[in-house]
C-alpha cells in the first residue's frame, strides 16, 4: 500500500520528481518554449502524469494539471495523496490558479504538493476551496 497522505517518504517523492520530468520531456510549448510536467500518486498506488500541450488559439493551452487529471480519471480516478510539477529545468513549479481548482477536485485537504517553496498541503495551497459540498449544500444533489 502507499503511504498515508502525511508519510509520503523521500523515495516516492522522488519516484515523482523522476516522472514529473519524464513526462515534461514530452510537453508540447512551442510558443512559450516554457515545458511543465506533472506527476501524481494516487491513492491505489498508480503514478499519474501530464504534460502542458499548447495552441495556436494560445487560450486552450492545456497546463500539464490538465492531463495528469485526465490520466487519473481515464484509469480509475482515486484520491491523490502527492503531487509534485516540474518546469524545463526540472525545479519544482507551481500550480496556477486554474490547476489548483483542477486537483482540489481530486484531492483531500491533507494531499501533499511539492511547491518551490517545499511541501504543502492541499489546504495551504487553495485554502476554502470551492468544492462539491458547496453544490450539494444547494441543489441537495449527491453527485457521486
Ligand atoms: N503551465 C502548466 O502546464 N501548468 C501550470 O500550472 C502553469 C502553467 C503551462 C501552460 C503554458 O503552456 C506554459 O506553462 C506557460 O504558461
Amino acid at each position: 500500500m502507499p503511504p498515508a497522505s502525511d508519510e509520503v517518504d523521500a523515495a516516492t517523492w522522488q519516484r515523482l520528481h523522476e516522472a514529473a520530468c519524464e513526462a515534461m520531456e514530452a510537453a508540447y510549448a512551442p510558443y512559450s518554449h516554457f515545458r511543465v510536467g506533472a506527476a501524481a500518486l494516487v491513492d491505489d498506488g498508480r503514478l499519474v502524469s501530464g504534460c502542458n500541450v499548447e495552441n495556436a488559439g494560445y487560450g486552450v493551452t492545456l497546463c500539464a494539471e490538465c492531463g495528469l487529471v485526465s490520466d487519473l480519471v481515464r484509469g480509475g480516478g482515486g484520491r491523490i495523496v502527492a503531487f509534485a510539477c516540474v518546469d524545463g529545468d526540472r525545479k519544482p513549479c507551481a500550480p496556477c490558479g486554474r490547476c489548483r481548482q483542477l486537483l482540489f477536485e481530486h484531492s483531500t485537504p491533507r494531499t501533499l504538493l511539492a511547491m518551490p517553496s517545499g511541501i504543502m498541503t492541499m489546504d495551504e495551497v487553495l485554502p476554502g476551496g470551492f468544492g462539491r459540498g458547496d453544490l450539494e449544500s444547494v441543489t441537495g444533489a449527491d453527485p457521486a
